[in-house]
């Protein structure tokens, strides 16, 4: 991503806090997978978003009005020893020249820096609860200024969350984001297609999984944006499923929710589709309810339209179909009324999504449900599950679990399918299963 854009949203940030304010926000530290070996570093989605600075051990200052510059990093410095070892780093002088900083300094030398930034501030936007450690960096630094608030030095008075006016931004995507998002979600639609191909009664869920991680790591989206569910038959019927470890049966289905992330931004994509190839009737009859769910969803998201018409037409369409096939038993507005169509969908709709999976952005306002507006993205998720024993439910139904899912943009006009690469009617995916190079 260009390096304008992260001088932009820094400018916009800066104009909403405002004069006599301070925002502060630390890098996410590494994380320890065993003795001497790290998890893949993945920068916190906020600091990523304000300075597309990858490295650890850096916090980001914002201070409008400063006369030295608006814009600190503190980062690690640099040293030839370390650098042999684990690579290059930035250090004051790439903070500034690479990364736009106005002044950087050393994150060592950050206690004896940063009270100096407080000191005449009114408000600190800062989220408290992330960083534990950080926290009572932060509260030493202000207990240090009120010693000498005697000398004359005004202390903060309010800690805001910087959440509310940062995630604020992150919820509208701009045109560069919309590039990221529409790669991420074109390498999934892919990797799905791959898999689909690949599915055969007796492969193990976790060779399917290395289908997907293939296309994705193929296509330089190093990691996936969650763990990938990969669940035949009744596995399905756990929602958060990621063992990944069941041999695939004859006759099952098979749900794949699974989405690449691309510098940093997701996309999240589920299909299920008959392990053999073909639907046979209990499954295609319970497919064809959770997709014209699905499509009625996505009929509601335009301008205008707020945050939960999509999940009530998914809900009306889900509880008529259950109905009709005699699963539920009752009139269809008293069913929703008494939210009978939780036993089989018992999970929302949607969820926005970014940078995070499950992204930041509030879903209501006030008492409301937030209205849409160009630029946001979300995704379109119904689906039915019907785990062996349900009990009063014929068997010929258990067993059955399905998701459909797909990652919507909202435009001017309406909404665009971001991930429509990938089959989503019985036919369409019965064809690619049987296609010659399958
Ligand atoms: N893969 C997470 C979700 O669908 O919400
Ligand atoms: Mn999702
Ligand atoms: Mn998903």
């Amino acid at each position: 991503m260009n390096r304008n854009e992260f001088a932009r949203r820094r400018r916009h940030l800066l104009r909403m806090m405002g004069e006599g304010s301070i925002a502060i926000l630390p890098a996410k530290p590494v994380c320890k997978r065993n003795r001497d070996n790290e998890y893949p570093y993945r920068p916190d989605s906020d600091f990523w978003y304000l300075t597309g600075f990858p490295e650890p051990e850096a916090v980001l200052v914002l201070v409008p009005g400063r006369k030295h510059g608006e814009y600190i990093l503190f980062c690690r410095e640099r040293d030839a020893q370390m650098e042999r070892w684990s690579g290059s780093v930035a250090g004051q002088e790439g903070a500034v020249e690479q990364y736009g900083a106005d002044d950087s300094f050393p994150i060592a030398d950050i206690d004896d820096i940063l009270p100096g930034l407080l000191e005449n501030r009114n408000q600190v936007y800062y989220t408290m609860g992330r960083e534990r450690g950080f926290d009572q960096q932060l509260i030493g630094w202000i207990n240090r200024l009120r010693g000498k608030a005697r000398a004359g030095v005004h202390v903060p008075d309010n800690i805001i969350a910087l959440d509310h006016l940062l995630h604020e931004m992150r919820l509208f995507k701009s045109a560069a984001e919309i590039k990221l998002m529409r790669q991420a979600a074109q390498v999934s639609a892919q990797a799905h297609c791959r898999a689909m191909k690949a599915c055969r009664p007796g492969l193990y869920e976790y060779q399917i999984e290395a289908e997907l991680l293939h296309e994705f790591v193929c296509n330089g989206c190093r990691s996936p944006a969650y763990s990938s569910i990969v669940a035949g038959g009744k596995n399905a019927c756990i929602l958060h499923y990621t063992d990944n470890r069941d041999r695939l049966k004859n006759n099952d289905l098979l749900l794949i929710d699974a989405g690449a992330e691309y510098q940093n931004y997701a996309s999240d994509i589920t299909r299920t589709f008959p392990v053999n190839g073909k639907f046979r009737r209990p499954q295609k009859a319970l497919y064809n309810v959770v997709l014209a769910a699905q499509q009625a969803a996505i009929e509601q998201i335009r301008p205008g339209n707020h945050w939960n018409d999509p999940h009530e037409a998914a809900v009306q369409v889900i509880t008529g179909g259950l109905a009709k096939l005699g699963l539920l038993k009752g009139k269809v507005s008293t069913l929703i009324k008494k939210e009978a169509y939780k036993t089989f969908f018992m999970h929302r709709t949607g969820h926005w999504l970014g940078m995070d999976v499950h992204d930041v952005g509030e879903y209501k306002v006030g008492n409301s449900w937030r209205v849409l507006e160009p630029g946001m993205v979300m995704t379109v998720e119904p689906g039915i599950y019907i785990p062996p024993g349900s009990k009063g439910v014929d068997k010929k139904w258990w067993n059955i679990g399905i998701r459909i899912e797909d990652d919507i943009l909202v435009t001017k006009s309406g909404c665009e399918v971001l991930t429509a690469g990938v089959p989503r009617t019985v036919e369409e995916i019965e064809a690619l299963m049987r296609s010659p190079e399958s």
